[in-house]
């Protein structure tokens, strides 16, 4: 059998985005809503939809008329080309990281340099645990309740919204963070942590600390400064969400569950982010996790978002 060749065009992407802009509107949109819209020849939209179809980009069924939808994949790919289109990347490479709750790919930017995109999932347990901090991020910083009735989509897209925001914040004041590159949809790109190769840079508990004493002190102070100068609290803070710079100083990722400190249980997250590290650094490295450094980093976060929801009222 001859295999399927063709990769997506101008035209196949208005059609992607049309559906996709229908979602609101329509399950399942009128494929003759589709033709009547798009301003080429039914003939020519006909094949885009045949071949997007083959491709797993959308999905056709028959009820009472022909009518479509977009998929995942459709959804992915769709956000792909507007983050090239805005040139935020170039090409996409290989798949990097891949968990239930979002998979990481490598690409270049048109200037050469690696990107790290990251493409948020729904995923129902997760969701669950983080309902009411994303629910309160996606009001302050998108200003947009999230949309429960699409979660599969809407979730997703708030949790790259938030990971976008906390980003471009501590970019911008100066935390380690990688450098954002842009934001589509559910999808987040920005600079790659890299260990050469567009291979990511070894996660914190994967490399042999020959000073772990001041690499925590190191740690503690960034998240500090991350949370004074931003206003921002990690929600998510462990050896996995720390890249180890080439250069040896820390990087810190995988921001979705970021929440601002006026949010009423942000002392109980931030109190979290720094148990984990101090337990991590404990268990490998037998440091006190409750020594006089670690209790005044705690009590001086601690006094600050005391003040921050104080002055809130
Ligand atoms: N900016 C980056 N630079 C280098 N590598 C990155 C970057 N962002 C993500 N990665 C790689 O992708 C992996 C997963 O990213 P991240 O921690 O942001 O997502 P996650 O939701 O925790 O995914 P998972 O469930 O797979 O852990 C990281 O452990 C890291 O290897
Ligand atoms: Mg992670």
């Amino acid at each position: 059998m001859a295999r399927f060749h063709r990769t997506v065009d101008t035209k196949d992407i208005a059609v992607l985005r049309f559906l996709d802009g229908m979602r609101g509107r329509f399950e399942w949109v009128p494929r003759e809503r589709v033709l009547r819209k798009l301003p080429w020849s039914t003939m020519k939209v006909t094949r885009s939809l045949g071949d997007l179809d083959r491709m797993a980009l959308i999905q056709a069924r028959n009820r009472d008329e022909p009518v479509l939808r977009i998929t995942g994949r459709g959804l992915d790919t769709l956000a792909l080309w507007e983050l090239k289109n805005h040139g935020a990347i170039d090409t996409v490479g290989d798949l990097v990281g891949k968990g239930k709750e979002a998979i990481v790919l490598n690409a270049t930017a048109p200037d050469g340099s690696w990107v790290a995109v990251k493409l948020h999932r729904y995923y129902q347990l997760e969701f669950e645990d983080i309902r009411s901090s994303l629910a309160y991020a996606a009001i302050e910083w998108r200003r947009q309740q999230l949309d429960l009735r699409h979660c599969e989509i809407d979730v997703p897209r708030a949790k790259a919204q938030v990971e976008m925001t906390a980003l471009e914040r501590c970019w911008d004041a100066g935390v380690s963070v990688p450098r954002p590159r842009g934001l589509n949809r559910h999808v987040v790109a920005a600079e790659m942590v890299t260990a050469g190769e567009g291979l990511p840079a070894p996660p914190l508990h994967r490399v042999s600390l020959t000073d772990p004493k001041s690499t925590r002190q190191v740690i503690l102070d960034d998240y500090r400064e991350a949370v004074t100068r931003t206003g921002i609290v990690h929600g998510d803070l462990s050896e996995f969400n720390i890249l180890v710079h080439e250069e040896g100083y820390p990087v810190y990722i995988d921001w979705p569950q970021a929440v601002p400190v006026e949010y009423m249980q942000a002392s109980l997250l931030l109190d979290r982010d720094i148990d984990i590290i101090t337990a991590y650094f404990h268990r490998e490295y037998g440091l006190d996790p409750e020594d006089a450094l670690v209790r005044r980093a705690r009590a001086e976060l601690e006094a600050f978002i005391a003040e921050r929801q104080e002055s809130q009222g």
